[in-house]
């Protein structure tokens, strides 16, 4: 369905738990983060139950994210169920693929579609540094193991942050010299704890590509439904976009909603309005009812975020990227 200002909303980002096996510093603390109950997360049924109501709003497209979303027992369970929904086409996941190698051929027998891959160095110790965990090589041999499947799309998101892993960048987009997958730059958000490092911007992101590889050329072609700008480069089998979160606002073309672990439904990344549905499936309202509050609520999805003004902090979300889901 389209919002009030025309915007056609067909995306819908499911976080399925806020959990996570890394503690990557931009994200979220490495301690004390408080977990949301296990009660109040929404069941695969409850979730099930929404998408049902959300195809014939138009959600085609539905991406699987957490924190981490193959710490959820039963996942590959879910995306089946999802897939055979009528109306919806993609089911796509973005993880951290430290459990995706032994789960792969059984996420590709449930439909998954294509996988995002969350991964900001090829240096164990910067690994270690980043994320607090020593488990680069279970996160490289996730890559691998979605390249020898032959999933429809293999992309790897890379945060570049000043000082840290902002070396690495010609090296990380020579992963889409070496195979047929796409690398993706995304500008650090000062959401939660990406306030406190320093952001590279995608323009000094492209000139080390360039740098290193020669000048790019846009790719006008389709690579998913997402806010990326892509890049051919001589000789690359894949291609290197850039995401630019806060430099270059995509909002007026922003196609997408979000359902949080807790079954709350986010109208925009960066504020917390929108609408209780657990609340309202555990009262046990109708579909009717159900579809007719997201349909107001799609209708007020905000213009844009506010990285760059000076926000009403009460409106904007305080969450941590790990219960947003990216
Ligand atoms: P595809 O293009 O379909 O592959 O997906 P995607 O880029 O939307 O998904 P992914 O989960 O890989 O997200 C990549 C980055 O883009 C993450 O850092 C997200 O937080 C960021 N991102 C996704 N949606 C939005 C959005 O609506 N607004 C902003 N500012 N950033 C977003
Ligand atoms: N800014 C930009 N991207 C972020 N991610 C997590 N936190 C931030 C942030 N503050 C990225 C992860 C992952 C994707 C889902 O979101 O690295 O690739
Ligand atoms: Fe986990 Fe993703 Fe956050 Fe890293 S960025 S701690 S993988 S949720």
């Amino acid at each position: 369905m389209k919002d009030r200002l025309g915007r056609t909303i067909e995306y819908l980002r499911i976080s399925v738990t806020d959990r996570c096996n890394l503690r990557c510093i931009y994200c979220m603390p490495e301690e004390g983060v408080r977990w949301v109950p296990h009660g109040e997360i929404l069941s695969f049924e409850e979730i099930e139950h929404l998408c049902r109501i959300f195809a014939p709003l138009g959600i085609r497209r539905v991406r699987i994210t957490g924190g981490e979303p193959l710490v959820r027992l039963g996942l590959p369970s879910l995306i089946a169920c999802l897939h055979n929904i009528d109306g919806i086409d993609e089911i796509n996941l973005t993880t951290n693929g430290i459990l995706f190698a032994p789960m792969a051929a059984e996420l590709k027998d449930a439909g998954l579609h294509g996988i995002n891959f969350s991964l900001d160095t090829l240096n164990p110790a910067v690994f270690q540094r980043i994320t607090r965990t020593d488990r680069f090589q279970d996160a490289r041999a996730g890559i691998d193991a979605a390249l020898a499947l032959g999933f429809a799309h293999v992309k790897v998101n890379c945060v570049p942050v000043r000082g840290i892993n902002d070396g690495e960048i010609a090296a990380i987009a020579a992963l889409a010299l070496h195979h047929p997958l796409e690398v993706r730059f995304i500008e650090m958000m000062p959401i939660g704890c990406g306030k406190q490092f320093i952001p590279v911007s995608m323009q000094q992101a492209y000139e080390a590509v360039s740098a290193a590889y020669g000048s790019g050329t846009p790719y006008s072609g389709v690579l998913g439904n997402g806010p990326a700008s892509y890049y051919s480069f001589p000789g690359f089998q894949g291609h290197v976009g850039f995401i630019s979160a806060v430099t270059h606002e995509f909002c007026s073309q922003c196609n997408r909603i979000r359902l949080t672990a807790e079954g709350y439904l986010k109208l925009c990344l960066h504020y917390n309005r929108g609408i209780d549905l657990r609340q309202g499936l555990r009262a046990g309202l109708s579909d009717e009812t159900l579809t007719a509050q997201i349909r107001a609520a799609i209708l007020d999805k905000p213009d844009h975020h506010r990285f760059t003004a000076d926000a009403d902090a009460a409106t904007l979300d305080q969450h941590t990227m790990n219960a947003i889901g990216g």
